[in-house]
């Protein structure tokens, strides 16, 4: 980089954003570093880049998101320390857990004012200058959950979604003006937000998606294994910041883009089957009251019986009743008609029977 650029990063107090402010400030760049509370985020960011608190190339905004007010401060600040960044990260987040039925619209207002609402209206007051300048990159950090609607996240998955299809618009709207648009779908980074500190949770446990709770908390923590550290997904966003397309969507991290890759690959109802089982999440109707319930040996053998070619199946049928220890006779039961209670035998006969009549048919 020849020059000294700009960049305003939100929620640079910790995680990835703070990864990617002392990665930039340490290759030049001139770091704004917005987040909620500077008095205690600049003194980490300081000490992580080593920057002195007049050092000009590292400033601090306060910006709270979710607060209208703390935004139009924020950009005006900015306006008046550099004026128009060359880049603006949208990186701030929160994470919450929890099912459709169990989240309160309270969480769904916080998660589109954090990820959507705020991040609008701060691009919205610093786009006339940025305009003006004739370049720069808006750069927003997605997320798997971005790319499909995930189950147990669904207000995270519907605010990262609006976030990237807000950019594609937007991207449209400004090329013309010298300035793209970078969407980052961010695989899993070693940060606060994969905890469950840094994670509201809604989720009973005990009630009805209690299972589908158990069953994806399970796989998750065997996901953070995966986790990479931060400063590497930095590097990736300096990458991006050096650009210089309309419109890119790119992916940090494999398990991202492999899952960019399947959800353009795959039907639609493939990848709706593809999550389930990665999530261990129940089969549809499974949960409903008029769900039927077969044994894991059984559904087996049914499968089995069903593959066989009719005769080899006939064969096992007779085979079976060779083998059978002779029934003692029940005064309550007929000898001839019964089986022997075993529920694979009756399944088994019951696939020969099937098999007949369908021939027969
Ligand atoms: N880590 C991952 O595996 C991963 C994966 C996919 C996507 N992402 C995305 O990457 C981004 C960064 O996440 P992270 O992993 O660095 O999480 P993190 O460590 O929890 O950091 C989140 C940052 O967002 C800030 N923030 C939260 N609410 C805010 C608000 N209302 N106003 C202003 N700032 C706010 C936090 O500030 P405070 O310090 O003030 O709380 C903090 O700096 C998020 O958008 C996240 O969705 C992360």
């Amino acid at each position: 980089m020849s020059e000294t650029r700009s960049v305003l990063i939100t929620g640079a107090s910790r995680g990835l954003g703070l990864a990617a402010a002392t990665y930039l400030y340490a290759r030049g760049w001139q770091v704004i570093a917005a987040m909620r509370a500077p008095d205690k985020g600049m003194a980490t960011l300081r000490e992580a880049t080593g920057a002195a608190a007049d050092d000009p190339r590292l400033l601090g905004v306060e910006l709270d998101l979710c607060d209208p007010e703390s935004v139009a401060a924020a950009a005006a600040t900015v306006i008046r320390l550099i004026g128009a960044p060359y880049a603006v990260v949208h990186n701030a987040g929160i994470a919450a857990a929890g099912a459709v039925e169990e989240t309160p619209m309270a969480l769904w207002q916080q998660m589109f004012a954090t990820h959507l609402f705020g991040p609008v209206a701060l691009t919205k007051d610093l786009l006339p200058g940025m305009r003006a300048a004739g370049r720069g990159r808006i750069v927003l950090i997605s997320s798997a959950g971005g790319v499909r609607g995930m189950p147990s996240i669904s207000a995270y998955s519907a605010a990262k979604a609006a976030l990237e299809r807000w950019g594609e618009s937007l991207a449209g709207e400004i090329a013309p003006y010298g300035l793209g648009v970078q969407v980052i779908v961010a695989g899993v980074f070693d940060t606060e937000i994969i905890t469950d500190e840094g994670t509201s949770t809604f989720r009973d446990f005990d009630g009805p998606y209690g299972r589908h709770h158990r069953s994806i908390d399970h796989r998750g923590r065997a996901a953070m294994t995966i986790a990479r550290p931060p400063e590497k997904f930095a590097a990736l966003l300096a990458r991006a910041l050096e650009r210089n397309t309309p419109y890119s969507r790119r992916s940090a991290g494999f398990d991202a883009a492999a899952l960019v890759a399947a959800n353009k690959i795959l039907p639609t109802t493939t990848m709706h089957q593809v999550v389930r089982v990665a999530m261990g999440l129940p089969k549809f109707r499974s949960m409903s009251p008029d769900a039927t319930h077969t044994s894991r040996t059984v559904r087996a053998v049914t499968v089995i019986a069903k593959a066989l070619p009719q005769p080899v199946l006939r064969r096992l049928g007779l085979w079976s009743t060779k083998i059978r220890p002779p029934k003692q006779p029940s005064p309550l039961t007929d000898p001839v008609a019964s089986t022997s209670g075993d529920p694979t035998d009756s399944v088994a006969e019951d696939a020969v029977r099937r098999k007949e009549s369908s021939i027969h048919d």
